[in-house]
This record gives structure tokens, sequence and C-alpha cells, in this order.
């Protein structure tokens, strides 16, 4: 096949782009760099080794979702069999303070790119949804859970399923592949792909990873008076590779079947953010320093998936552990601070597809 790939040189996006490769499936990334680096798709290419001059093509374009003469000349030009969407904001705290930013970049732009496709008969879309989109449960969240996010990133996830659900039912032969992850952490195992947040990290193992690495002095542990296990939240981690392989699993399968497909990505085990602190000493081999602080507005005690629907149906088995997660994270903060910032060469914008020294494709926007 040949995807499109929104926020393909992010976090989840560039693994995806990997796994799609190596799955022998043509990839052009569209991205606007807003939170990820050029030199990413040079990363990309370095891991895919293709065995042959018919292998997957690996291409790039700088760009918004929110621009329409770009969206249009784009899916005008090419034939693409999917859309794998990544591309938008995703900090829950920042999501309180810009909201219009949120619904301008997670609706406004997927409402556009999802109506273009279906203007240019694209057969499918993958979107990059979230556990957030549910309301709070002391028990596993199976995809029939209630939803009742508690943010404005959230709300931005909820409605953009919802549109995509009345755009499916207005045009039956459309597939939309709704993928709801749980808590994605880790990095390729190569340490040449991971998170590498701007700013002061939103999330936990980026944040662990800096204090382990000496950028930051102690782990703040966002409240110990939940009703669980040690008192503290209880999230659902799962290794981003195991994200990767589980979106090229789902794609397969539904990419020719219309209807919507809804699934969780996640691992179905829980861990606190104490358990998660000794992995990572484990992985770095010393002790971290943290302290308790008060809650987080808006965290909910625990999330943890079900996860039976995607074996059941899509075959996925997250199978990477916790260690696993925090090993690989160790050891792609050690590279990144080692890292010297190379930047790809980019081509300008023209009208033909140019191929770079980094030896990746740069098509015309
Ligand atoms: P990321 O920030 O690393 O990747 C998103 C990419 O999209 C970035 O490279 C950014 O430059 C690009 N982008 C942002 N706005 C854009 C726009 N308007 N046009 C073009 N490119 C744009 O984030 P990620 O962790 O890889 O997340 C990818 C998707 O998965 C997001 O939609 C996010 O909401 C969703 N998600 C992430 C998590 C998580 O914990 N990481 C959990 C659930 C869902
Ligand atoms: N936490 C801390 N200290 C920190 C950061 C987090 O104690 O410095 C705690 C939180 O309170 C929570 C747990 O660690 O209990 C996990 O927090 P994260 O911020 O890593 O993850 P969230 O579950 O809040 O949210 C993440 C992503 C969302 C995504 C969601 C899906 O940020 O984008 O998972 O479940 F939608």
């Amino acid at each position: 096949m040949k995807i499109l790939l929104t926020g393909g040189t992010g976090y989840i996006g560039s693994h995806c782009a990997l796994a799609l490769l190596q799955a022998g499936h043509s990839v052009t990334l569209l991205d606007n760099l807003s939170n990820s680096d050029a030199a990413v798709v040079s990363r990309i290419r370095q891991l895919y080794q293709p065995q042959s001059a018919e292998a997957a093509e690996l291409s790039f374009i700088q760009g918004d979702i929110r621009d329409e003469v770009l969206l249009e000349r784009l899916l005008s030009t090419q034939r693409y069999d999917a859309v794998m969407h990544f591309a938008g904001l995703k900090a829950v705290g920042e999501s309180w303070l810009q909201p219009a930013d949120y619904y301008q970049h997670n609706f406004n732009g997927t409402l556009l790119l999802a109506s273009l496709m279906q203007k240019h008969q694209l057969p499918c879309l993958l979107f990059s949804s979230s556990a957030t989109v549910y309301a709070a449960s002391a028990t596993a969240l199976d995809e029939q859970s209630p939803c009742a996010p508690a943010s404005p990133y959230g709300r931005s996830k909820y409605f953009v399923e919802a549109m995509l659900k009345d755009l499916q039912q207005a045009n039956p032969a459309f597939s939309v592949i709704l993928l709801r992850y749980f808590n994605p952490a880790g990095a390729h195992h190569s340490a040449l792909l991971g998170e590498a947040p701007c700013g002061t990290p939103n999330n936990l193992l980026p944040f662990v990873a800096e204090v382990a690495s000496g950028q930051r002095d102690e782990i703040q542990v966002f409240g110990d008076d939940y009703p669980t296990a040690d008192g503290t939240g209880v999230r659902d981690y799962i290794h981003v590779e195991d994200v990767a392989q589980g979106h090229v699993l789902a794609l397969q399968q539904h990419q020719a079947e219309p209807g919507v497909h809804l699934y969780n990505l996640g691992r179905g085990q829980g861990y606190s953010v104490l358990q998660v602190i000794q992995a990572f000493e484990q992985s770095c081999g010393r002790v971290l320093p943290y302290r308790i602080t008060t809650r987080r507005p808006g965290d909910l005690p625990s999330t943890v998936a079900c996860a039976d629907k995607a074996q059941q149906l899509l075959g996925f088995t997250a199978r990477r552990d916790l260690q696993q997660m925090t090993d690989d994270a160790w050891r792609w903060q050690q590279q990144l601070q080692q890292r010297p910032v190379v930047q790809p060469q980019l081509s300008p914008i023209t009208d033909k597809a140019t191929t770079g020294q980094d030896g990746v494709k740069h098509e015309p926007c």
C-alpha cells in the first residue's frame, strides 16, 4: 500500500512509519515540524534498509494539515491507499490554556483532511485517538465503556471520533479506524527513534529520563492518596514499537473494509508511578530522587485497558514489558544527549520530487 502519514516525524508517527516500511508499504510523511525534527526522516531511512529496488519508498513533505491548498494538491495528484493521521497537539495541561489551538489543529485539521479524502475518494483513514476519551473507571476499560473526556484535549479526540463516524455513515464505502492508545512509552530498541519533548516534559517517562540523566533534580509524583495499591496513579504503559505494530495490523485488516473499526491499544496491565520509577532505576542503575506533591488537576486514579478486542480480531499482543520500555527510554535518553544535531538536506519547494543527500525523496508541495 501507499500511505500518507501525518505527524510522521513525531514520536508515534516515526515508529509507525518504520513499521509500515518494514511491512512493505510505501510511506509519505507530512509534518509541520512544530514538535519534531526533520533529522527524524534520516533516522527512519537509516533503520529501514531496503533489500531490493522494488522496496517500499519513504518520502517527506514539510507542511500543515490545515493548509487546504497543500492537501488538495497532494490528494489530487497522489493516489494513497490510506491516511494514518497522527498530526495534532497532545498535552492535556496545555489544552486548558489554549483550547482554541487544540480544536484548530485536532478537530478542524482532521475535518479538512477527512473531507478532502472523501472528495478524492480515498478509502481509509486511521486516526490516533486516546484513552482520555473514557470516563473514570475502577475496572479495565473496553471499547464499550462510557466516554466522558475531562479536558479540551480529550474532548477534541472525542469530537473527532464522532465527526468521523458521521462522515462514514454518509459515505458507506469509507473505512475509519479509531485506535485509542493508553500510555505509549519507551523508544525504538536501536535508540535512533524516541520521544524528544520540547521544554519540560508533560509525561512521566520523559521526565523520569531527564532526572536519570541529571538534567533535572527530582521527579514530582503527583499525589499518593489515590485509591490504588501504593496511592500513586496507575496507567497502562505500552511500548511504542508495540503501538506501531498495532497500527500495521489494524491497517492491513481494515483498509479495504468499509465501516468504523474501534480498538484500544494497551497491555491490560497497570503500573503505578512508583513502580515506573523503580523500573527506571533498574534501567539506569541508580536511585532516582522523587518528591510527593499534590495531585495534578484532571488526573484519574487508574486507567487500564481491556486489550481483548485487538488481540482477538487483529491478533495483536503487546509483547514488550515495562522493563523493556524503561530500558529503551534510558538508552534513547543517553543517545539524545550525545547526538550532534544533524539536519537532513531538505529540498526547496519545487514542482519536482528530489532526493536529498540523506537519500530521502522529498516530494513537491
Ligand atoms: P508528537 O507531538 O510527537 O507528534 C505529532 C506530530 O504532529 C509532531 O511531529 C508535530 O510536529 C506534528 N504536527 C502537529 N500539528 C500539526 C499540523 N497542524 N500539521 C502538521 N503536523 C503537525 O505526538 P505523538 O506522541 O507522536 O502523538 C501522535 C498522536 O497520537 C497525536 O494525535 C496524539 O494526540 C495521539 N496520542 C498520543 C499519546 C501519547 O501518549 N503520546 C496517547 C494517545 C494519543
Ligand atoms: N505523573 C507524575 N509526575 C509527572 C508526570 C506524570 O506523577 O511528572 C503521573 C500522573 O499523575 C499519572 C501518570 O504519572 O498518574 C501518567 O501521567 P502521564 O502524563 O505520563 O500520562 P497521562 O495518563 O496523564 O496521559 C497520557 C498522554 C495523553 C494520552 C493519555 C492516554 O499524555 O496524551 O496518556 O491515556 F491521551
